[in-house]
C-alpha cells in the first residue's frame, strides 16, 4: 500500500499531502504518517514553510469514525501533532477543497493560514454523531470566528461554504481549484519570516453577552449529552486560556466517545451507508437511466413526490384524470413551494425554477415518453391494478413503472402491467419532499437495472434508501402494525393514549418523536383504519374480533384525528387534549370484547408491550428475507418514524437491553394473556440469537 501521508519539496517549500481514499479520514495510519512527516519538516530547516493539502475528491472529511470503536482509541497523538504544527516558526498554510469536516477542519485551523476553492464546504459535524470536536476545534473555532458563530456551527453541525467562511474569518482567501497549491505556496512566501498567526493565541471575540444562550437551551432540552458537552467546551473557550480549554474539551470528548448515545449514532452512520449496498447487485449492473419523471395522481403524496424530483432538477410531468383534479394537484404543489419559501428553505429564484420544471397534463397518455413513472393514486388495489394495465401499454420500452404504496402487494400490481421486470414499489413518507426515508420495494421480477436506477434516482433526490421485499406493510408499517396493536389493546385495558404516548416519548426511557396515538392522529385515523379493514377483509389480517377495534370504530364514528379535530386526542388548534369520547369508547369496546379494565398497564408494561413485539416482528422480517440486514430496519425507523437516532433504532436498542430480556418478557406476556391469537409467539431467530448472545442489529441475510 502506498503511504497515506507524503512530504515533497517544490523549490524551497515543503508540501505535505494526505491520500487516504475515499474521504481522507484521519485513521491511525494517517495520524502516524502526519506525525512522521511533520517531524521530517521540523528537523529539516531548508524549506521556508509548509503547505498541507490532500489528494482526491476532498480534503480530510474527519476522524475515522470506525476508529472510535477501538478500545485503545485516543485523540492524543493527533492533538499533540496539531500543537506542534501550530508552534512551527515557519509558516504552515492549509490548501483545502471538497468537504473539510471535523478533524479536517481542526487540522486546517491548526495551520497559520487557510486557502480554499470556491466550492469548498466547512463544518464540525461531530454533534450528528453524538460527539463534539475532540482535536481543539471547540477552542480554535471561537478564536477564529467568534463565540456565537462557533456555537452555531458546533451545535448544528451545519456546513458553511467558502463565501461564508471568508466572511466569518475561518479562511483567509479563495483560489481556483487548479491553482490552489500555487496560491498556498505564494502565501507561504508572503508569510515567511513573519510571526505566524496562531489561532490558539487569539482572544475569543464575543459580541453578545448571551452568545451561548441558544446552545444553553438546546442542551437543557436534549436527551443526548452532546449539546451539553459542547456548551461546557465553549464556556471553557470563553473563560479559560487555550491550554486549559483543550483539557476541558478532551475530557468532554472522551466521555462522549464511550457514551451509548454516540455509539448508537455512529452505528447509524454506517447503517445508512450499508443500506445502499444490495447483496448480489454488483457494480456490473448498469442502472436504467432516469432523466425525466412522471407522477400520476397529484394528491398530497403525489405532489410531494413531484416536488422532491423537481427540486433535484428533474423535469416532471404531473398527471391527473381530469382538469379539476389536476388544478387541485397543481395548487397542492404551489402551496408546498410557497411554504418552503416562507420558511426560508427556498429562495424566490429557485422556487420559480422548480415550478418551471413541472408540467401538468390530463390523461395517462402523456406519460408515454418519461423514463420513470411514479403512480401515486389512492391506496386501492383494484384502481392500482387497472392503472398498471394501462401504464404497461403506454410507457415506452425500458421505462420504469413505480407504484407508490404503503401496504399493497407489488407483485400483483407488477403482474398486471405485462412487464413485471420494469416494475418496482416505492413507499415515500409524507410530506414526500421533506421526509428523508424512501422504502424501495423489490418485486419478485424487478430487473436489477431497475432497482439500481431507482436507487440512484432516490439518492439524487436526497433520500435515505432501504430496500424491502414484498409483504404487508413492508418493513416500517409491518412493525408499526404491532406497535399500534398493543397501544390500542392497552387503551382497552384502561390506559389513556396520553399515558402510552408519554412512555414512548420520555427521553429517559425511549424518546420517540411521537407516541403511537399522536402519530396516527397526525397521519389520519381514517387512513390507518381503512388499511386495517382491507387487510382483515382480505383474509390475511388477524381474524380476531378485537383486533384494532378501537381505531376501526373511531373511523366509523368520524374521529379521524387532527384533521377532524378529534381522534385519540381532542384538538384545540394544534394543541392535543385528552378526549373523553375515546375513554368511553374504549370502555364500551372492552365490555363488548370481555376485556378487564381493573388493572391498567403500568409504565414498564407499556414500554415492553410497545417495543418488544415490534422487535419480534423485525426478527420475522429478517427470517423471511424481507430485509437484507438488521441495521436496514433501524434505518427505516430512525428516518421514517421518529425513532431517536441516539438509541440507534429498535433493534440496536433491543440489543442494548439484551435479547434475553426481550424473549423472557415476551414469554411472560404469552403466559399471562394465554396468547390465544399467537401475538406473543417468539420468532425463532430472536430466540436463537438470544440464546447464542447474538445481536439483531448485526444480522445479515
Ligand atoms: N470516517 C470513516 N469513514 C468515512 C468517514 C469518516 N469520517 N466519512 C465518510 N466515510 C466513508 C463512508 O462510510 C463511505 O464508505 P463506503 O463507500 O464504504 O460506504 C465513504 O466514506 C463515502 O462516504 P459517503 O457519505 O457515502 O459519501 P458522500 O459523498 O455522500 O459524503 C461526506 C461525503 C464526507 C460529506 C460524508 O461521508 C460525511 O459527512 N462524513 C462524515 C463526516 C464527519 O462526521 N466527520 C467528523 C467525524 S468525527
Amino acid at each position: 500500500m502506498s503511504e497515506p501521508v507524503t512530504l515533497r519539496t517544490v523549490g524551497d517549500i515543503a508540501i505535505l499531502t494526505i491520500d487516504n481514499p475515499p474521504v481522507n479520514a484521519l485513521s491511525r495510519q494517517v495520524v502516524e504518517g502526519l506525525v512522521a512527516q511533520l517531524e521530517r519538516f521540523m528537523s529539516d530547516e531548508s524549506a521556508i514553510g509548509l503547505v498541507v493539502c490532500a489528494a482526491g475528491r476532498t480534503f480530510v472529511a474527519g476522524g475515522d469514525i470506525a476508529d472510535f470503536e477501538r478500545p485503545d482509541f485516543s485523540a492524543r497523538p493527533l492533538n499533540d501533532c496539531l500543537l506542534r504544527l501550530e508552534a512551527s516558526e515557519r509558516p504552515v498554510v492549509a490548501a483545502v477543497h471538497g468537504t473539510t469536516l471535523g478533524g479536517g477542519l481542526e487540522l486546517a485551523m491548526a495551520c497559520h493560514h487557510r486557502i480554499a476553492d470556491a466550492e469548498t464546504r466547512f463544518g464540525l459535524p461531530e454533534i450528528k454523531l453524538g460527539l463534539i470536536p475532540g482535536s481543539h476545534g471547540t477552542q480554535r473555532l471561537p478564536r477564529l470566528v467568534g463565540l456565537e458563530a462557533a456555537a452555531d456551527m458546533i451545535a448544528s453541525g451545519r456546513m458553511v461554504g467558502s463565501q461564508e467562511a471568508m466572511s466569518l474569518g475561518l479562511i483567509d482567501s479563495v483560489a481556483p481549484r487548479d491553482g490552489l497549491i500555487d496560491a498556498a505556496m505564494d502565501a507561504v512566501r508572503a508569510l515567511a519570516g513573519k510571526t505566524p498567526r496562531r489561532a490558539a493565541l487569539l482572544p475569543v471575540a464575543s459580541a453578545a453577552p448571551d452568545a451561548l444562550a441558544q446552545l444553553e437551551s438546546k442542551a437543557a432540552r436534549a436527551a443526548d449529552p452532546a449539546p451539553a458537552a459542547a456548551l461546557a467546551a465553549l464556556v471553557a473557550a470563553r473563560d479559560l486560556p487555550f491550554a486549559d480549554g483543550i483539557d476541558v474539551e478532551a475530557s468532554q470528548f472522551h466521555n462522549l466517545v464511550v457514551s451509548p448515545e454516540s455509539r448508537a449514532q455512529r452505528y447509524m452512520f454506517f447503517a445508512e451507508r450499508d443500506a445502499a449496498r444490495i447483496p448480489g447487485l454488483g457494480a456490473e449492473v448498469v442502472p436504467r437511466p432516469i432523466s425525466s419523471v412522471g407522477v400520476l395522481g397529484v394528491g398530497t403524496m403525489g405532489a410531494g413526490i413531484a416536488l422532491a424530483a423537481a427540486l433535484a432538477g428533474f423535469p416532471v410531468t404531473l398527471v391527473e384524470v381530469d382538469q379539476p383534479a389536476l388544478d387541485r394537484g397543481l395548487q397542492n404543489v404551489r402551496n408546498a413551494i410557497a411554504a418552503m419559501v416562507k420558511r426560508g428553505r427556498l429562495d424566490q429564484a429557485a422556487a420559480a425554477e422548480c415550478e418551471g420544471r413541472m408540467t401538468g397534463q390530463v390523461g395517462l397518455e402523456s406519460l408515454g415518453e418519461v423514463d420513470l413513472v411514479i403512480e401515486a393514486v389512492f391506496e386501492d388495489m383494484n384502481l392500482k391494478c387497472e392503472i398498471a394495465q394501462q401504464l404497461g401499454r403506454i410507457c415506452k420500452p425500458g421505462a420504469i413503472i413505480a407504484t407508490n404504496t404503503s401496504t399493497l402487494d407489488v407483485n400483483v400490481i407488477a403482474g398486471r402491467t405485462g412487464r413485471a421486470q420494469d416494475v418496482i414499489g416505492t413507499h415515500f413518507f409524507s410530506p414526500a419532499h421533506v421526509m428523508k426515508l424512501l422504502e424501495i420495494v423489490r418485486g419478485d421480477d424487478t430487473a436489477p437495472e431497475v432497482l439500481r436506477g431507482v436507487m440512484d434516482f432516490a439518492r439524487r433526490i436526497g433520500k435515505t434508501v432501504v430496500v424491502s421485499g414484498v409483504c404487508y406493510g413492508f418493513i416500517g408499517n409491518r412493525m408499526a402494525e404491532v406497535y399500534m396493536r398493543e397501544s390500542e389493546a392497552m387503551q382497552l385495558e384502561g390506559a389513556a393514549p396520553g399515558e402510552i404516548d408519554g412512555v414512548a416519548e420520555a427521553p429517559d426511557r425511549w424518546g420517540m418523536a411521537m407516541g403511537p396515538s399522536r402519530m396516527l392522529d397526525m397521519a389520519g385515523v381514517d387512513v390507518g383504519a381503512r388499511t386495517v379493514i382491507e387487510w382483515i377483509k382480505s383474509g390475511d389480517g388477524p381474524q380476531d374480533p378485537a383486533y384494532r377495534i378501537l381505531c376501526r370504530e373511531m373511523f366509523e364514528a368520524g374521529l379521524h384525528g387532527q384533521k377532524t379535530g378529534q381522534g385519540y386526542y381532542r384538538y384545540e388548534g394544534r394543541k392535543a387534549l385528552p378526549n373523553p369520547a375515546i375513554q368511553s369508547l374504549a370502555a364500551r369496546l372492552a365490555q363488548t370484547h370481555g376485556i378487564a379494565r381493573d388493572k391498567a398497564p403500568d409504565a414498564d408494561e407499556m414500554f415492553e408491550r410497545l417495543l418488544f413485539p415490534m422487535v419480534n416482528e423485525a426478527a420475522r422480517i429478517l427470517e423471511e428475507g424481507i430485509a437484507y440486514r438488521g441495521s436496514d430496519i433501524d434505518v427505516v425507523w430512525a428516518n421514517g418514524y421518529g425513532f431517536p437516532r441516539w438509541r440507534g433504532g429498535p433493534l440496536f436498542m433491543a440489543d442494548e437491553i439484551g435479547l434475553n430480556t426481550v424473549v423472557d418478557r415476551m414469554d411472560h406476556y404469552a403466559e399471562r394473556t394465554g396468547n390465544a391469537q399467537g401475538y406473543w409467539d417468539v420468532a425463532p431467530l430472536l430466540r436463537r440469537l438470544a440464546a447464542e448472545g447474538g445481536r439483531l442489529s448485526d444480522w445479515k441475510n
